[in-house]
């Protein structure tokens, strides 16, 4: 009798998927290059605060990357950080974010879309995502608005751009500024244009699962001179251009990113087009693959939208698995040699401890201090987010970018195991 490879019968495939991250001799190249040269970080080149519009000739790899992406998404600046966290904190800063401020977020995203509002002083306000798209819900957006909105951080969810024209026509109603998560979306476009060229300022991280990876690092992305500017300031520890090296600003702490980041980095930006090519390619082939299964249904692309597809996900629906729960049948994939597969947040942000008990920085900070009478509390948002409180619990299932990388056959394993737990998932009682 055919049996489930988590009760031990024989798994759909056994073969290793695409290792991550990608490397070759060009990353082995530049990251001696800057060993050999003693050079490890960019100002032992003379270079920092004084951003150039053109950095494509520097000696420094770190001034060359940022030029290279931030041209590569559309943008005359780029500015380098240690994390695609920092980058979020910075750039709110320096869209003249402060204290009491409010900034709206999807519910369903990575902790740093909500902590970088509360770094600045800010009270991040949640606001549910859509049941198509899994991207914030832009027909919930404006109800979120009150006289302290001042910013708006939409997250292309998984590499598939937000719907950036109507969230820009509600801000630019209400006076706010848009603040791109794109720390998924490296090479993703919307409506023809690139993501991190679509706001005021945008967010990259290249965190080791993202697209293109230094281990850590981030990038803001802006058109906007002021602005790179500012950010150029947070990065270094409150420095401006063209003052004495130990003149210091404004508060600010140092989020530099080294030489040894810049040189992958580099070397990686040549690669993304590529790999994003390969990535929308399979996801395609896992559309169709997928089409007939009852139960399964991928999350819908806009036709406005370019994914980077840093996440595959789809919508799983227990009643045609048996009734069996979402985190089972995750397992009983992984069992059959789809490794990467995920459940993924387990819940929305607001549900987190940090949120509910309002945990900021020894409990004084800084709702507490600058509500302005407003009475914030966290457990209200599962009221308001069902289709975020859905997707955690039961429906979201991620496939993550580098699985994307394989052959057309590895997609079609993912498919025959989905398959698989499906005829047998009454095993799994
Ligand atoms: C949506 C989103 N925003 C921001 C970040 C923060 O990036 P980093 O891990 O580089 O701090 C991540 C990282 O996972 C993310 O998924």
């Amino acid at each position: 009798m055919e049996k489930l490879a988590l009760l031990g019968g024989k798994p759909v495939r056994t073969a290793a998927w695409p290792s991550w991250p990608v490397f070759d001799q060009t990353e082995e190249k530049n990251v001696m290059q800057v060993l050999h040269s003693g050079h490890w970080w960019r100002h032992s080149y003379g270079q920092g605060v004084e951003l150039a519009e053109d950095d494509s000739t520097s000696p420094s790899l770190v001034a060359r990357f940022q030029n290279a992406f931030a041209r590569a998404h559309a943008c005359k600046y780029g500015i380098c950080a240690s994390n695609g966290t920092v980058t979020l904190e910075i750039a709110l800063r320096a869209a003249g974010v402060k204290a009491g401020d409010e900034v709206i977020i999807p519910a369903y995203t990575y902790v740093a879309t909500a902590t970088a509002p509360l770094m600045v002083g800010a009270i991040p306000v949640f606001v549910d995502i859509d049941p198509e798209t899994y991207n914030m819900d832009v027909q919930r957006l404006e109800e979120a608005i009150t006289p302290f909105t001042r910013a708006i951080i939409p997250v292309h969810f998984g590499g598939q751009p937000c719907q950036m024209d109507e969230i820009k026509k509600i801000a630019a109603r209400h006076d706010i500024k848009v603040i791109e998560d794109a720390a998924h979306a490296h090479g993703a476009s919307y409506r023809g244009q690139k993501c991190g060229s679509l706001a005021d300022l945008a967010s990259f991280s290249f965190q080791n699962s993202k697209n293109m990876t230094a281990g850590e690092g981030g990038i803001i992305t802006t058109n906007d001179e002021v602005y790179a500017d500012t950010c150029e300031t947070l990065v270094w520890a409150g420095r401006k251009r063209g003052q004495p090296w130990y003149r210091h600003y404004v508060l600010a702490s140092n989020a530099r990113m080294t030489e040894f980041q810049g040189a992958i980095l580099l070397a990686q930006l040549e690669r993304l087009d590529e790999q994003n090519r390969l990535r929308r390619e399979n996801a395609q082939r896992l559309d169709v693959l997928l089409a007939g299964v009852e139960g399964i249904r991928p999350s819908k692309q806009l036709p406005e939208g370019t994914s980077s597809y840093h996440i595959y996900m789809f919508r799983y629906d227990p009643k045609n698995f048996a009734g069996v729960d979402k985190q089972r049948f995750v397992a009983a994939l992984q069992a059959e040699g789809i490794e990467g597969a995920f459940g993924g947040y387990t819940t929305p942000l607001y549900a987190n401890p940090m949120f509910l008990e309002k945990e900021f920085m020894g409990g004084a900070y800084p709702l507490e201090a600058f509500e302005n009478g407003r009475a914030i509390n966290y457990a209200d948002f599962e009221r308001r987010c069902p289709v975020s409180e859905r997707a955690c619990a039961s429906e979201a299932v991620w496939i993550p970018q580098s699985m994307l990388l394989g052959s057309a056959e590895d997609m079609m394993d993912i498919a025959e195991a989905i398959k698989k737990v499906q005829r047998l998932a009454v095993q799994l009682h």
